[in-house]
């Protein structure tokens, strides 16, 4: 048959099918959130963060909204790794200045009352509306980005109801009762491969799955509730949509993040801001691109330092495919003067 697949020309895509390009394309975790006047007046147009998220047309506006003003080679779906419990019956709101709060899941009787994961599509049809209507709305040389978070992420949150600073009710759970931790572990994994599925039908041309917490997996339990369910998710997505590329994000894996490509089938795998970008070079993108991993708080901080660290990471990832990008989200005290200056400094040299 021939191939009937029309050329890759977004930089993005380029980079994630293996490409070195001179100039790195670039996007920023958090990219449309509060350090930007324009999206706390969306957000305060919905009325709360939630609502944001299930308001297609306001969740398409602030996900368009760092794409206007700076140019970035890539949108990310504006929506929450959260959504997803929700949509399996957790209950889920938002404590202002605190963060996210969510029913707990400690036992079996927990697990056993959650939704079937062919039900999650009810909840989650307005982010398959957002992705429809940004697949209509981005520039051509734009891609689009859906995500999910990573099973033992999200277990963390279904688990203590809340974020923890080292995630001990979900550790603890994995130690008390096994059984009912890995079977949580089982629904998410099946309930993300839907999830990201469903985006990608609706226009998504990458999926990144988040793992923020995979640092407090240690050993054995790495590869088991870090790896593992990334490569099940993996492979079920190159099955049913072949061709369309994945990062994953298993933040804080160390030296666990080499070798992440090869174990997973991931095409890219992002990389925070506690391995140098010159170890990343040797250790991660020998296997492939690596996306990564500028300090946040640089955003903050800017000066001369932001264009040097900035010049040092594309530098140091010039020999191999490199998606430039944040070690992690983007803060609200940022400047938004300094994402421009990082911007330019990544493709003005
Ligand atoms: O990157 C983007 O611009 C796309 C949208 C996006 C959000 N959250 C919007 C958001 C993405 C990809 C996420 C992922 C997410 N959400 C993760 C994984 C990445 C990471 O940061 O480690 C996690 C752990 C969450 C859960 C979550 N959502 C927390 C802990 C919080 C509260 C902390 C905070 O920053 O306020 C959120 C809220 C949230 N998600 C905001 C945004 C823009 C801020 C909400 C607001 O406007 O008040």
């Amino acid at each position: 048959m021939p191939d009937t697949t029309p050329p890759k020309t977004k930089p993005i895509l380029r980079a994630l099918t293996g490409e070195t390009l001179s100039i790195p394309p670039i996007w920023m975790m958090r990219q449309a959130g509060r350090y930007l006047p324009e999206y706390r007046a969306t957000r305060a147009e919905a009325g709360d963060f939630l609502s944001l998220c299930y308001n297609s047309d306001l969740a398409t506006e602030v996900t368009l909204q760092p794409i206007r003003r700076y140019g970035f080679d890539a949108a990310i779906l504006f929506a929450d790794i959260l959504l997803l419990p929700q949509a399996l019956g957790a209950d889920l709101w938002f404590v202002t200045g605190e963060g996210p709060r969510l029913s707990t899941i400690t036992d079996r009787a927990g697990l056993d009352a959650l939704r079937p994961v062919a039900d999650i599509h009810e909840t989650l049809n307005p982010v398959y509306q957002t992705v429809r209507n940004l697949a209509g709305a981005l520039p051509p040389e734009v891609a689009l980005i859906g995500f999910a978070g990573a099973p033992w992420t999200v277990a963390t949150y279904m688990i203590a109801g809340r974020g923890t600073p080292d995630q001990g009710p979900a550790h603890a759970l994995k130690e008390a009762n096994r059984p009912v931790f890995e079977a949580l572990i089982e629904r998410l994994t099946e309930a993300t491969i839907e999830y990201l599925s469903a985006q990608i039908n609706a226009g998504a041309e990458v999926v990144k799955l988040f793992d923020s917490w995979a640092g407090s997996l240690k050993g054995a339990d790495f590869d088991r509730y870090a790896t593992e369910p990334a490569r099940r998710i993996i492979a079920a997505l190159k099955d049913r949509h072949p061709g369309i590329p994945v990062i994953a994000f298993p933040r804080e894996a160390g030296e666990k993040y080499s070798g992440f490509h090869k174990q997973t089938g991931a095409d890219c795998v992002a990389v925070d801001d506690s391995v140098s970008a010159e170890w990343v070079a040797a250790n991660v993108q020998v296997d492939g691109c690596v996306q990564g991993n500028l300090k946040s708080s640089h955003m903050v901080t800017g000066g001369e330092a932001l264009v040097s660290e900035t010049r040092r990471i594309v530098r140091a990832l010039s020999g191999g495919p490199h998606i430039f990008n944040l070690g992690h989200g983007i803060t609200p005290d940022a400047d938004p003067d300094n994402v421009q200056r990082m911007i330019d400094a990544v493709r003005g040299g």
